[in-house]
């Protein structure tokens, strides 16, 4: 099996308010904080994550990560995803998803995130999306990224507002989330409008700054 561009690959660190934050690969030992975190902040998530069967419990208990692992290992490995784990002060606080990774004539992917209630408002996701969106456009050879959000989801507006995602259009009953087909705005970025990063400019900023 071939490696593609910019999979495996360790960002950061950098310095937000939530503490230090890196971006690595997922591990199989992330099981228990993995679980924890997110059968904690089920009210927090399940808002805004795409609908899945079965009960929120079962699909995020310890026993469940080894299925998940193995599956987002197997995308990155055939070059469809780049999917991270963000850690904060080295323990895991939440993921950042590359996903539908298509390359030819298109070089375009979509590129999500959650993080958890014990660090939020604490700049995270925006660090943890600015490394891997430059990690993509230099390593991963990609041009475009698009993220689709709900337009009631203020927080995470803010976030694509803050690295400078470009609102395009609104698609209709696009995703099924917490039960139904949910309107979701669609952002994106190209290359062409972050020549110099999106980690420089957040530094520049003073939203974060190296460790
Ligand atoms: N009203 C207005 N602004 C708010 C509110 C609110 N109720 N809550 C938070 N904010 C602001 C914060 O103040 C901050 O902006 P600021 O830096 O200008 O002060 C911004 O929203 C959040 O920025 P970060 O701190 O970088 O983001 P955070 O690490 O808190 O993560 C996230 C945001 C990922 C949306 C988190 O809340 C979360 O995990 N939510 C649940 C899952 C989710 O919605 N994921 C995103 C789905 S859409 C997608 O993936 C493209």
């Amino acid at each position: 099996m071939g490696r593609h561009p910019g999979w495996p690959a360790r960002l950061g660190p950098l310095h937000v308010g939530a503490g230090v934050l890196e971006v690595r690969k997922p591990k199989l030992s992330d099981a228990a904080a993995w679980s924890r975190i997110r059968r904690r902040d089920r009210r927090h998530l399940e808002t805004w994550e795409p609908t899945t069967p079965g009960d929120w419990d079962g699909n995020n208990s310890a026993l469940a990560w080894p299925g998940q692992w193995s599956t987002l290992r197997s995308l990155a490995r055939r070059g469809m995803s780049l999917p991270f784990v963000i850690t904060v002060d080295g323990q895991l606080a939440g993921q950042v998803t590359v996903g539908n990774v298509v390359r030819g004539s298109l070089c375009s992917a979509w590129i999500g995130y959650w993080v958890g209630t014990h660090v939020v408002s604490g700049g995270v996701a925006t660090a943890a999306a600015a490394l891997v969106v430059d990690h993509c456009f230099r390593e991963g050879g990609l041009h475009r990224l698009e993220a689709t959000v709900r337009p009631e989801n203020i927080p995470s507006v803010r976030v694509l507002t803050k690295l400078g995602f470009r609102e395009e259009g609104l698609f209709r009953r696009y995703l099924d989330v917490a039960g139904s087909w949910r309107d979701h705005l669609c952002f994106a970025l190209t290359t062409e409008d972050v020549p110099s990063g999106l980690v420089g400019r957040l530094i520049a900023e003073g939203r974060a700054s190296h460790v």
